[in-house]
């Protein structure tokens, strides 16, 4: 509580400097302020509409660009912010205030998206808290009659190369929190997700289709995988995330429609996690089935575990569907060269480390160095599952290794 007061001011001060000097000659940047444009920071009027005037004339300028969103609560129903700008990566859309989605489901449209950019080289989208009021839909698919709306993703980052999204805070997503879709070189730091346990698909932070992504400094909580590593996604580094509650950190899934397209992920880094009360802790997971891919060139360093379901997982054959839609068969994905490296914790189930690979593509090159998990504070009363996992072990690993 101490920093509230000079941020609070500090915060003012911005507010005031920015709404009446649309330019900030001195970072030779333009500034394009909502308020100027019309939004109301009141909650209740629809933003959108200034939002993306502010954005046109922002994504226009030639010289670098940013649009301000000040201290308040905004409305926007949906947007989406598209390029190619005219100031080649150099466009800022800088959050001081809370963007807050329609009250109820079905207000954001049926694209599954509330807030993207698409398009934009060189976007910062910094700080600001993004509150998507998940819980009407929640309740309507939890309720399981069908015909609720299209569920949107919080903000999605789409198309789009060397991208910073900083300071951002995302809460109550009705879908996945943050989304990066078919981009190529994407820092994210710095960003909090706030969802309950039980909320359904809120993952936090969902790769997709993506190289050249890092996380740094991430705190999730929330009803789904904390950070979510799906197809098509190479050269991943993330760094630093505490997650819990959720499902842990995942690499999938994988293999779930079929079809010729090969699901290939690899070269992901993951290091220095910390996993309190989570469902997994450091995941691979693919559907049975024929659909090909790969996982391989995977570092998992330096995780702590506190109560973790299933710290350590491979399951290839997964399927989260109670009763019947489960593809039979075994995954055809190819899951090597996958390490662990310094794990260490407590399990809250005795199995702690469990590879239940594909009967017909076995996991190889597995290798597991100074892991230390335990259940009810005993290392003897933890085990190790194995079935068709081939690899090795270095340094002190226990349970003891079943590879
Ligand atoms: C793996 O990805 C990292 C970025 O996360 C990159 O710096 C490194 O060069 C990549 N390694 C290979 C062999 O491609």
């Amino acid at each position: 509580m101490a920093m509230a007061k000079p941020l609070l001011s500090l915060l003012a001060h911005l507010h005031a400097a920015l709404l009446f000097q649309p330019a900030d000659p001195a970072a030779g940047a333009m500034m394009y302020n909502v308020l100027r444009y019309g939004a109301r920071p009141d909650g209740a009027a629809d933003a959108a509409g200034p939002f993306l005037r502010a954005w046109a004339d922002a994504c226009r300028s030639t010289r670098p660009a940013t649009v301000f969103v000040p201290p308040g609560r905004y409305l926007v129903s949906s947007a989406t912010f598209t390029g190619p700008c005219h100031s080649r990566a150099a466009v800022t859309f800088a959050v001081a205030g809370t963007v807050v989605a329609p009250a109820g489901s079905g207000g954001r449209g049926s694209s599954g998206r509330w807030i993207t950019f698409e398009n934009v080289d060189g976007l910062v989208v910094s700080g600001g808290t993004l509150d998507g009021r998940g819980r009407a839909l929640w309740e309507c698919r939890r309720r399981g009659q069908g015909s609720c709306p299209t569920p949107a993703s919080s903000l999605t980052i789409a198309n789009s190369r060397d991208v910073v999204v900083a300071g951002v805070r995302s809460v109550d997503s009705e879908l996945f929190h943050l989304v990066v879709l078919q981009c190529h070189g994407v820092t994210v730091r710095g960003v909090t997700v706030e969802a309950p346990a039980d909320s359904p698909n809120t993952d936090g932070i969902h790769l997709h289709m993506s190289s050249q992504v890092s996380v740094y400094d991430a705190r999730i909580s929330t009803g789904d995988d904390c950070i979510s590593i799906g197809p098509g996604n190479s050269h991943i580094w993330i760094e630093r995330v505490a997650c819990g509650p959720g499902h842990g950190i995942s690499i999938g899934s994988l293999g779930k429609q079929e079809g010729m397209a090969v699901e290939g992920v690899q070269n992901v880094t993951v290091k220095t996690t910390w996993f309190t009360g989570t469902t997994n802790g450091l995941r691979i997971k693919t559907w049975g089935g024929s659909k090909r891919g790969f996982v391989r060139g995977v570092t998992f360093a330096d995780a702590t575990m506190s109560g973790v379901d299933n710290p350590i997982i491979i399951d290839q054959r997964y399927c989260p569907t109670s009763g019947g839609g489960c593809p039979g068969g075994s995954s055809s994905i190819s899951i090597s060269d996958v390490r662990y490296v310094g794990v260490r914790g407590s399990s809250a189930t005795p199995v702690a480390v469990s590879f239940d690979c594909s009967r017909s593509n076995p996991c190889s090159g597995i290798r597991l160095q100074d892991v230390a998990l335990t259940y009810r504070n005993r290392p003897a009363a933890a085990r190790s599952y194995c079935r068709n996992a081939r690899g090795s072990t270095l340094g002190l690993v226990l349970p003891p290794s079943c590879l």
